[in-house]
């Protein structure tokens, strides 16, 4: 992996258990400068977000490419994924409200290429194919009984929505089994490697959650308590289906 130059900046208000409370970001890497609001109510970015954005920004490039990116939140990878040489993003969200607030924080930067906002329910998404899909997955609070019901389900429906060739690239915690993931994709007939991975702290809100905390002592390698701080692993992962 390559060296990090990147920096952040927050306002952070105290985190709420839902990780919805408003906020301002902002991030610079090389000479670009992206500030996003998110108000209260959307997903705040959190290190799986940011491990995202920092691979995007330093060790992968989409030229030319038409990117999808699925639960685009704030909109801070579409940022992103503009200036590593998209040609067109198609950015979705479950709700109008979403997908509105990261038209506004994409409009706030110099996005020069088309950008198509939709609403939709996960990979049920019109369109494509498209050159390559980009996420960070509803995990922790999936609110399904089957909390990998989303990483599961983009694995499996990516043939439909990427060309051959094209990539599939994600976030995913340790807590949420990678091996189990990486297996499932290779299934799916694709190449995959793991990008970067990185260690962060749990968030307070893992703690809520027993049930969570139940099935990630399951996972072999789920997460490690180091000095009595829990951490988990971050992995971005890369699919490229066959041709
Ligand atoms: C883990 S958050 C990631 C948000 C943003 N990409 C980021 O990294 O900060 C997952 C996003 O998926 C969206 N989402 C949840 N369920 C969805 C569904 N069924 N269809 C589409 N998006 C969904 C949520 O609103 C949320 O913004």
């Amino acid at each position: 992996m390559t060296g990090r130059t990147n920096e952040d900046s927050r306002t952070l208000p105290a985190p709420t258990g839902d990780n919805l409370q408003a906020q301002e970001t902002t991030y610079r890497f090389g000479a670009v400068e992206v500030d996003l609001d998110v108000p209260e109510g959307v997903w705040n970015p959190t290190p799986h977000g940011l491990h995202l954005r920092d691979v995007l920004a330093t060790d992968l490039r989409f030229d030319d490419q038409h990117v999808l990116e699925l639960g685009t939140g704030c909109g801070l990878h579409a940022v992103v994924l503009a200036n590593r040489g998209a040609k067109a993003l198609t950015l979705t969200e479950i709700d109008d409200e979403t997908v509105e607030l990261a038209r506004h924080n994409v409009e706030r930067h110099d996005v020069d290429i088309p950008v198509d906002y939709e609403v939709a329910d996960w990979t049920s998404v019109d369109g494509g194919p498209y050159d390559a899909l980009v996420t960070n997955p509803p995990f922790a609070k999936s609110g399904k009984q089957y909390r990998r019901y989303f990483i599961d389900t983009l694995i499996l429906d990516t043939h439909k929505l990427v060309r051959p060739g094209g990539t599939l690239t994600f976030v995913q915690s340790s807590m949420a089994d990678v091996p189990r993931s990486i297996g499932l994709m290779k299934e799916c007939g694709m190449d995959v490697r793991a990008v970067a991975v990185t260690d962060g702290p749990f968030r307070e809100y893992y703690f809520d959650d027993e049930e969570f905390l139940r099935e990630a002592a399951e996972v072999p390698g789920g997460y490690a308590v180091r000095s009595g701080t829990y951490y988990e692993q971050l992995t971005v992962l890369q699919g490229t289906l066959p041709s």
